[in-house]
């Protein structure tokens, strides 16, 4: 897919993106920024965030993003963001849960949360409600939440005692629920905030030639990840629908959507179900300890 050419100019904007450090976020963040967005990234490794940086100025000199770091694994880490965002930026115009991860191994943290469950359900559940503020202060806001099909194959367990037994894991599985959570969250966030300014919608970027299998995962996924190479295509295509709903007018009052290929998309009837989203908004008000 060829890079979007004709949209809008995002100057004055500010726009917020996890996991800009690698594969679909580096590429968002490199688009938005040529078009005059200043760039918020939230990396947790400070090389490749610097890295990412230098690209960005390489594509577009007039830039100048700043860079936050915090591992989003931690929910602390997250809280001290959310902090400093509202410190250092009076609007958010665009807040794109971007950064993910295909669990290895089960891994449970110190805060006692299995690791795909906190970085890609918990952490953008937290984040984005602590900076709803900011979104509501920009008058019209977007927020960007990157699932995937693979949401087809998830369901929400009854509590995280069940992520974290280690006779039933599979972190396939556990990525599949981790994205399902991404829609019905984007959804339910979606619902909350009808009246206002702010939309909120989810997208499956497609499958794309990204880190996210990488030499942890287990046998079973790099083998499918190797069967899939044909199929993928690049991060600069893989990021087309981020940046797309980033900027398009067409969606700036489009709310509750799950978009593929720059269009609205089917999800299973679990991710469109309204009791499962206000089921998981619970839960996951409980996991984060958010009143
Ligand atoms: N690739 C696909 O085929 C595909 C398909 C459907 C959906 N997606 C979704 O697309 C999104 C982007 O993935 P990608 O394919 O671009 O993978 P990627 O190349 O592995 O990039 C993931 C990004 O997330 C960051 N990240 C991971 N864990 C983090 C943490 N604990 N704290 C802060 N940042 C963290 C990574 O940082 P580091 O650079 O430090 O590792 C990296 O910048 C994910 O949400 C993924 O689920 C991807």
């Amino acid at each position: 897919m060829a890079v979007l050419p004709n949209l809008p100019r995002l100057d004055g904007k500010t726009v917020l993106i996890t996991g800009a450090s690698g594969g679909i976020g580096q590429i968002t963040a490199r688009e938005l920024a040529r078009r005059g967005a200043h760039l918020v990234l939230v990396c947790r490794n400070p090389e490749r965030a610097e890295q990412t940086r230098a690209l960005i100025q390489e594509a577009s000199p007039q830039s100048a993003p700043d860079i936050l770091l915090c591992d989003l694994s931690v929910l602390a880490e997250v809280r001290v963001l959310a902090a400093e965002v509202l410190r250092r930026y009076d609007t958010l115009d665009v807040l794109i849960n971007n950064a993910g991860i295909m669990p290895g191994a089960l891994t449970i943290t110190n805060e006692g949360h299995e690791l795909s469950w906190v970085t890609n359900h918990l952490a953008p559940f937290l984040l984005t409600n602590l900076l709803l503020p900011r979104l509501e202060a920009a008058g019209q806001a977007r927020i960007i939440n990157v699932a995937s099909e693979a949401h087809w194959l998830g369901e929400i367990e009854p509590a995280q005692n069940f992520r974290n037994d280690r006779e039933k894991y599979s972190p396939f599985t556990a990525y599949c629920d981790s994205k399902l959570a991404n829609i019905l969250f984007t959804n339910e966030l979606a619902h909350r905030l009808d009246l206002t300014g702010i939309t909120a919608n989810s997208l499956h970027p497609g499958i794309v030639d990204t880190g996210l299998v990488h030499p942890g995962s287990s046998r079973l996924l790099k083998l499918l990840w190797l069967l899939a190479r044909p199929l993928m295509v690049t991060a600069e295509a893989g990021a087309q629908t981020s940046i797309f709903l980033a900027t398009d007018p067409k969606v700036a009052t489009i709310s509750g959507r799950y978009f593929k290929n720059n269009k609205p998309a089917r999800t299973s009837s679990t991710a469109q179900n309204r009791a499962e989203a206000s089921r998981l908004w619970r839960i996951s008000e409980e996991e984060v300890g958010l009143e």
